[in-house]
Formats: C-alpha cells, structure tokens, sequence
C-alpha cells in the first residue's frame, strides 16, 4: 500500500512506540491523528512531525473513558471524514502477583488496553465498513501468548486482545478492512517508568527499539496475517508453548516467578 495522503489515527501517539509510529509514516507522507491524554506531549510529537510537511491533527482522549472515545471520533469524522487506518496502540501495565494488585489496578489495565481498543473499533468501523476500505492494527504483546507470573491481569488484556482481533478478522472477511495484531517482546520505552516496575532490572539485552517495532507496525498496516511477532523468531518459543505446554510452561513460569519473589524481597 502507497501510504501517502492515507489517514492514519495512532492511540498512545505521545511516547514509545506510537511516537516512532507516527514518524515512520508521517516520512511515508501520511496525514496522523495523535491521540493519548497528555496534551503538551503530543503537541511535541506534532512539532515533531512539522518537518515532514504532513497534515497532523492532535486529540487529546482517555481511551479508557467510552464517552471520550466517542466525542474523539466524532471531531475526528468531522475533520476528516473517514480514516484509513487505526492503531489501537494505548497500553500500560501494572506490576505485581495478583493477591497483591487491587481489582481497581486489574481493571484499569482491562480498560486501557482491551476495553479502549473496543471503543476505537466500534466509532471507527463503521466509516471504514461504509468506504469499503481500511486497517487496523492491534498492539499486543507477546503477554498475549503467555500467561506469566507478575503481569497476569496485562496478559489477559492482551490474551483478550488477540481473541477479539481474530474473531474480528473472520467477521471482517470480503468487506475490504484487515486487521493485524502486532506483538513484540520487551521494548525500550517509558511503559516501564509506572513505579511497580521500580525493582525490576531495566530492560533485558535483548530488549528492542521502538523504531523496529514501529517498522513492524507499517507492515502489518498492510498485511493480511493475523498476528505479526517481533522479533519473528519468538513464534519459534510461542508454537512451542502451544505445542509442548507440559515441557515451555514450567520453565518459564519458574523463572518469571524467581523475578517476582525477588521483587517483593528488595
Ligand atoms: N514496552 C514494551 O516492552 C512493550 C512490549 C509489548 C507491547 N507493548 C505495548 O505497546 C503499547 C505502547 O507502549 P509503549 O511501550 O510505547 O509505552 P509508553 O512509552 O509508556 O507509551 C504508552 C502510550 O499510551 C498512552 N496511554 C496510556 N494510557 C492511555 C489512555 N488511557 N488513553 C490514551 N492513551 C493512553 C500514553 O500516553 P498518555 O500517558 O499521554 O495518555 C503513551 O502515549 C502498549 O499497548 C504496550 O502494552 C509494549
């Protein structure tokens, strides 16, 4: 797909690996919608984008908040009348064994990652079903494929994420719109800054830059698979676990927990 003039709306556009989105397809001279909650970093992201002499347009919406999704995508409609594609990237997570999180804390990470997706799907879906055009692209996580010790309320959000993409996928079947869900590893950016990751060791070596993510991002902005991992050899460990869970699941499961017991030792 040639990407210029296409109008792509990112969530989480203000930091990480929304921020390189928006540039990689701003470079490509794509129009962006940046949405997140902090305004003033978004406006930073936009004066970014100024460079690339694109058409950028700045929202500020907690995708949490249904009733601020729907006022978001009725500006948004108005302004530009349909979008091309949708990147339902907003995320955090929470750390912590789940005796320990509230059910406050579990479903703020419910609400986020899974419900705000949900939200931009079903005010964004029906321009695109009406223009017979489109992609959205879903940020999981390779939390969508294992369920680990510490994180396990993150996990199903994004467990819940990828079922719903894929049910999408097959209703979306004939009608002109893809979907793709994009899941990488760790990435390197402020999504580790939340204070329960505080006693975890920063980043793992084989940790990744959220420009390679972003990359990843413009492919599946115009694939037809499913599920894009990256780095692509974890599918290797990801169809192992389907496959073998008896001999994958204790293993790591063991170590995450290690991690886990240490934390709440420090
Ligand atoms: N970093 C990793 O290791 C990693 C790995 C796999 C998947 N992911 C996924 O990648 C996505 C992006 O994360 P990142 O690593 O780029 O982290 P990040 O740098 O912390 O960026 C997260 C973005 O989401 C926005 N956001 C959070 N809650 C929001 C809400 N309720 N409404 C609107 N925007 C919200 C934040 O902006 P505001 O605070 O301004 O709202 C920020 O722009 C997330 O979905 C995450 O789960 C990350």
């Amino acid at each position: 797909m040639n990407f210029k003039n296409k109008v792509v709306l990112i969530t989480g556009a203000s930091s990480g690996i929304g921020r390189e989105t928006a540039i990689e397809f701003a470079k490509l001279g794509s129009n962006i919608i940046l949405v997140a909650r902090k305004i003033d970093k978004l406006e930073q992201v936009a004066n970014e984008l100024k460079k690339f002499n694109v058409t950028t347009f700045v929202c500020q919406c907690d995708v949490s908040k249904k009733e601020q999704v729907k006022e978001m995508s009725k500006i948004v409609l108005e302004k530009f009348d349909s979008i091309d594609i949708l990147i339902n990237n907003a995320g955090f997570a929470i750390y912590g064994s789940v005796s320990s999180l509230s059910i406050d804390d579990i479903e703020s990470q419910m609400e986020t990652n899974y419900f705000g997706m949900v939200y931009c799907i079903k005010n964004f879906l029906p321009s695109m079903l009406t223009k017979k055009s489109g992609h959205i692209v879903n940020i999981a996580s390779v939390a969508a494929s294992f369920g680990l010790p510490g994180i396990a309320s993150y996990c199903a959000s994004k467990f819940a994420m990828l079922g719903f993409s894929e049910g999408l996928k097959h209703e979306l079947k004939n009608t002109g719109i893809g979907i793709t869900v994009v899941s990488p590893i760790m990435v390197r950016t402020n999504f580790f800054d939340h204070s329960s990751f505080e006693k975890m060791p920063k980043y793992s070596p084989i940790s990744l830059d959220a420009k390679t993510v972003a990359k990843a991002i413009l492919k599946a902005a115009n694939s037809s698979r499913l599920e894009i991992v990256v780095p692509s050899v974890v599918r290797g460990a990801i169809w192992m676990k389907s496959t073998f869970p008896f001999f994958i699941n204790p293993i790591l499961g063991k170590s995450f927990k290690k991690q886990l017991d240490c934390t709440k030792q420090n």
